[in-house]
């Protein structure tokens, strides 16, 4: 149909076809992803966060958390030998934005929920030495003393709703109690006992 010499000594029309073909291969691959219900495959006990896991998450990205520690286990061998099952889609689900990260000075966080009792964290985050003592990490001694600030709690959860977080309303009025007279730590703590609970540490390695 086409005469290629021509096409391909002309660069317009080269770059102008190219164009057109490289749009109807992207456009093929991407536009069902909208409509297709499972983009994301569901995965079952991944639950939004509580109102006090979800001001423990803005403490961790108040704190910049984040610039240290990933949460994102990849699917090879060396990563699920140290952190346990790779990270699904799923699990970040909930994630408003999702604390991926990309740099590992400290381990990966992904599956911290219940490696470690409270009491742990409570000593680690005042003074990491404590624990680990050729630890870098940053003492974090003023989450203990500072009370939570729980004035947003209940907006930040209508907000993620709006997101699409199935927070219910009766899980937002609640929320005032779930928060009442909890200090920062308290908050980072429930969070931290959160990450990656869903799944089971050594599952589909
Ligand atoms: C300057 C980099 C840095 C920053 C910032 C940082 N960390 Fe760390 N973190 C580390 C390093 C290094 C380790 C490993 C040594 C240790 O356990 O203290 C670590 C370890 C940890 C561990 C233990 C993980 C495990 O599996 O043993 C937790 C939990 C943790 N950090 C939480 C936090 C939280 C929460 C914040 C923010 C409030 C934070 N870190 C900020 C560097 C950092």
């Amino acid at each position: 149909m086409f005469d290629h010499r021509k096409i391909e000594n002309n660069g317009m029309a080269m770059a102008i076809l190219t164009t057109i073909v490289v749009s109807i291969g992207g456009i093929v691959e991407i536009v069902p992803l909208f409509f297709i219900k499972d983009t994301v495959p569901d995965l079952e006990g991944v639950k939004p966060y509580t109102a006090l896991a979800l001001e423990g998450r803005d403490i961790y990205i108040r704190e910049g958390c984040v610039g240290c520690h990933s949460q994102m286990i990849r699917p090879f061998r060396t990563e699920t030998e140290r952190y346990g099952a790779y990270s699904k889609p799923a699990e970040s689900r909930y994630d408003h934005p999702h604390l991926w990260g990309s740099k590992r000075t400290g381990p990966d966080l992904a599956r911290l929920g219940g490696k470690y009792p409270d009491s742990w964290h409570t000593a680690h985050m005042k003074d990491p030495r404590a624990m680990v003592p050729e630890s870098v990490m940053p003492s974090y001694p003023w989450l203990e003393t500072t009370p939570l600030d729980t004035r947003d709690t209940q907006t930040k959860m209508r907000v993620m709703h709006t997101l699409g977080v199935p927070y219910t309303e009766a899980e937002i009025h609640h929320a005032a109690v779930d928060v009442a007279g909890k200090t920062e730590l308290d908050a980072l703590i429930a969070y931290l006992q959160s990450l990656g609970t869903a799944v089971k540490k050594d599952a589909s390695r």
